[in-house]
């Protein structure tokens, strides 16, 4: 096993160990991949000021996310088929995220259920929904998740349909892959994963089949998933969501500052400013150059997240300086899971901690609650 020191290696790992078709499918951003890269790229724009002689002991990355204890304010971004990445992907997560005391956040797209996740931890974790136009079913989730005790609603807004992944259109993209030659020479190599989902039951999007009528397998989920996406989704129709979940919300998908006050309008308890990692508008600007303006807005009213790119603890320590209350990770933690499992996600969190941990204290702050802008040089016209 090489030695792992940065997110970037439990990459290469887990490159070698999924099949191609589900790495291409975590490692894709829409058309052009524009988003996509500069979601990453545009925090290399941003420097931290170095400070000396400044008391750096007894220092702590402890805050909270929407009012919850976090041992840093990281969540676990929901990821649809993770459990395609590793078996039991979003238990393993989960658990993982439950042990270093952050919040996981479970997709609509799982293939492991509202149930099986909560079956295997204690902690409550959050439920993400996607907007479909079917209100018995979109209540039903909401129940299941109350049932389950999830202590907050993920409400994604930005995917009414989907934008185009290419990756995903050449490989053919399935769950589980179609036994093509092409597939079947892939998984030769890809053993260890083979075996491992061999060896475990069987799920498949244990949100959906087997709670709707008709729908018992991926091939007619799809199907059903493709038409129920609202692509006359309205502020509206939001707030009725609201109203079907009395827990706190978060509206996930935010990049403009009209969209953020509607969101409060609508009585949402905290915003992610995300681009959905680049997988959905190619040609927008990336999250952290967008978060100034949304934060101008209404960063007095609400709680302000941030997701897509985060690929280290100074990407953290910068968002955090640029104002976000919390950030989210999806393809860093996916990355570990995919390499090593459960322990694979654990050490990305280490990674992460670690890096905000040193990262914040060089800048002269011994508390992730004292970072602030006063840390970053921010070129002109950045946002
Ligand atoms: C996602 N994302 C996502 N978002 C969501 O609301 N529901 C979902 O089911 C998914 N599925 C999904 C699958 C994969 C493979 C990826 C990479 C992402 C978006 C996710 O929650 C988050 O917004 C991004 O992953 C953040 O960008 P980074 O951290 O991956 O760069």
């Amino acid at each position: 096993m090489p030695v792992i020191t940065e997110i970037e290696d439990l990459r290469r790992i887990y490159k070698r160990r999924v099949p191609k078709m589900f790495y291409d499918y975590c490692e894709s951003g829409s058309w052009t991949e524009q988003t996509f890269r500069e979601n990453s790229s545009d925090f290399d724009e941003l420097y931290l000021r170095q400070r000396v002689a400044v008391d750096m002991a007894n220092r702590t990355t402890s805050s909270t996310m929407l009012g919850e204890d976090v041992s840093m304010p990281v969540a676990l971004a929901p990821v649809g088929m993770t459990g395609m990445q590793h078996w039991d992907g979003e238990i393993k997560a989960a658990k993982a995220a439950e042990k270093f005391g952050v919040p996981y956040t479970l997709s609509t797209m799982s293939i492991c259920s509202i149930e099986d996740v909560a079956a295997a931890t204690s902690k409550p974790f959050w439920l993400q929904v996607y907007t479909l136009t079917d209100d018995d079913y979109m209540q039903r989730l909401f129940d299941r998740a109350k049932e389950a005790k999830c202590s907050a609603a993920v409400i994604t807004v930005d995917l009414q349909l989907l934008g185009q992944r290419h990756k995903d259109h050449k490989n053919g993209l399935s769950a589980p892959p179609k036994p093509t030659l092409r597939n079947m020479i892939d998984l030769s190599t890809k053993w260890s994963w083979g075996m491992g989902m061999l060896s475990t039951k069987r799920r498949q999007f244990g949100n959906i089949v087997g709670h709707v009528e008709g729908i018992d397998d991926p091939s007619s989920l799809m199907a059903w998933t493709a038409a129920k996406f609202d692509q006359s989704l309205n502020w509206d129709r939001i707030r009725q969501f609201r109203d079907m979940w009395n827990g706190p919300l978060i509206i996930k998908g935010i990049m403009d500052p009209e969209d953020a006050r509607q969101a409060v309008n609508v009585g949402a308890d905290a915003i992610i400013v995300s681009n959905h990692g680049g997988r959905q508008l190619d040609g927008a600007l990336s999250s952290i150059r967008a978060l100034t303006p949304v934060l101008d807005a209404v960063g007095d009213k609400i709680e302000v997240h941030l997701d897509s790119g985060i690929r280290s603890g100074q990407d953290v320590l910068k968002a955090l300086a640029m104002g976000a209350k919390g950030v989210h990770i999806g393809r860093a933690y996916i990355y570990g899971l995919g390499a090593m499992g459960q322990q694979g996600v654990t050490k990305s969190l280490e990674i992460i901690r670690n890096e905000l941990d040193i990262s914040m204290a060089l800048c002269g702050r011994r508390h992730v609650t004292d970072i602030d802008r006063e840390i970053l040089l921010v070129p002109e016209g950045f946002s």
